[in-house]
């Protein structure tokens, strides 16, 4: 049972607090647990951090009180399960908080290539790229600007590619390097374009509007009580349940903002909604099967046959708060098992050939311990608070 969060006396004490109108919420902007994170990374901000309980904002961290220590508490509150609490930044300092972010993910980056000569630095730009992007639509939600910064970076990304094997490759083992650096819009983006434009050969603008589909697709997922997309345990049947709104309310979401003028092709408001079906039925929210070109009705569209094998196939990269990280072999593994169920043959058999490929190609032992492609250097309880 989730628990209202009781602000201290001490908290009340030291920080001021706002009530905040209707019209006033429109001033803060929620913030992603990683994105708070990541300030574990600098000595000090020029901003506010605030806890948002309701209708009462805390201005929990200022400039002049910045600490890693409070930053903790911030970060131990949001990981209980209290009711109705996150973490905002005033809008109009949004921007400085985005810098920041961006260069912690660069400085990252330099870091592993100099560490990992298997690494392209082409491909860890275009991701770090793609990621800027998709935290601007985590919290921001779409509008023109958002739409086109998303197209700049995807056009930079198709346009720009290396092989499959490399883009795969690279991907996997920066996210088993560092999984702080896992972005997973930007991830499935990514797969999704290489699996379009190097594998099925589509021509650049058809990947180009995948790779889209594949930023846009968990859109829904911000509409998700927060207590619940980040639980470190796993979901109650009841939870799961909330938890599956989030293919139709991407849908609903996109398309509200086409209505309301982002420039996006209705395919990718179809995309998000479709992405939880499997190719033999069994999936959510409607339980479509088979393909939309042999079937009108049930059938599921082409480009969410492609987004849902680069969606499986990053979350399993990425370490969970109730799983380890997998290696691309053991993540092929898996999918494996449920292909037939779940994915289109033709799309997953060009797809099982490239991880294989890329497997002999990039080695994915991460340190001298035992298990292959596994993160063992690193304490795994703070992989877990990291992941979530
Ligand atoms: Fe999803
Ligand atoms: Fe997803």
């Amino acid at each position: 049972m989730k628990k209202a969060y009781k602000i201290s006396e001490a908290t009340r004490k030291r920080c001021k607090t706002i009530e905040l109108t209707e019209k006033d919420a429109d001033n803060y902007r929620i913030l992603h647990l990683e994105q708070v994170q990541y300030l574990y990374e600098v000595k000090h901000i020029d901003f506010s951090l605030f806890f948002k309980i309701e209708t009462t904002l805390i201005e929990f961290i200022n400039p002049r009180e910045f600490s890693h220590l409070l930053l903790d508490q911030l970060i131990t509150a949001m990981n209980k399960d209290f009711e109705d609490l996150s973490i905002c930044i005033r809008v109009e300092d949004y921007p400085e908080l985005a810098r920041i972010l961006d260069n912690i993910r660069n400085r990252k980056i330099y870091s592993l290539i100099q560490k990992d000569p298997l690494l392209d630095q082409k491909t860890l730009q275009l991701f770090c790229d793609l990621t800027s992007v998709s935290q601007l639509i985590v919290k921001g939600g779409i509008d023109q600007e958002t739409v086109m910064d998303a197209e700049v970076a995807i056009d930079r990304m198709i346009d720009s590619l290396l092989s499959s094997e490399v883009a795969i490759g690279t991907l996997s083992r920066m996210i088993l390097a560092d999984p702080t650096l896992y972005d997973h819009s930007a991830s499935v983006a990514m797969i999704a374009g290489v699996i379009a434009h190097k594998l099925l050969k589509m021509d650049r603008e058809t990947s180009k509007l995948i790779a889209l589909c594949g930023m846009f697709h968990d859109v829904g997922k911000t509409m998700i009580p927060g207590h619940i997309l980040h639980k470190p345990d796993k979901f109650s049947p009841d939870e799961f349940a909330i938890m599956k709104t989030h293919a139709q309310l991407g849908c609903d979401e996109i398309t509200k903002a086409i209505e309301q003028g982002a420039p996006l092709d209705p395919v990718v408001a179809r995309v998000s909604g479709e992405h939880h079906e499997k190719f033999r039925g069994g999936g959510y929210p409607n339980n479509k099967r088979g393909r939309l070109e042999e079937d009108e009705e049930h059938g599921i569209h082409e480009f969410t046959r492609i987004v849902s094998v680069a969606d499986v196939f990053s979350a399993l990269l990425m370490v969970r708060p109730y799983k380890d990280a997998f290696s691309p072999e053991e993540s092929l593994g898996i999918m494996q098992k449920a292909a037939e169920q779940a994915y289109d043959p033709k799309i997953f058999s060009v797809f099982e050939t490239c991880i294989l490929k890329t497997a002999e190609t990039y080695s994915f032992q991460i340190d001298s311990g035992k298990t292959s492609g596994r993160i063992i250097d690193m304490d795994s309880k703070k992989v877990r608070k990291q992941a979530q």
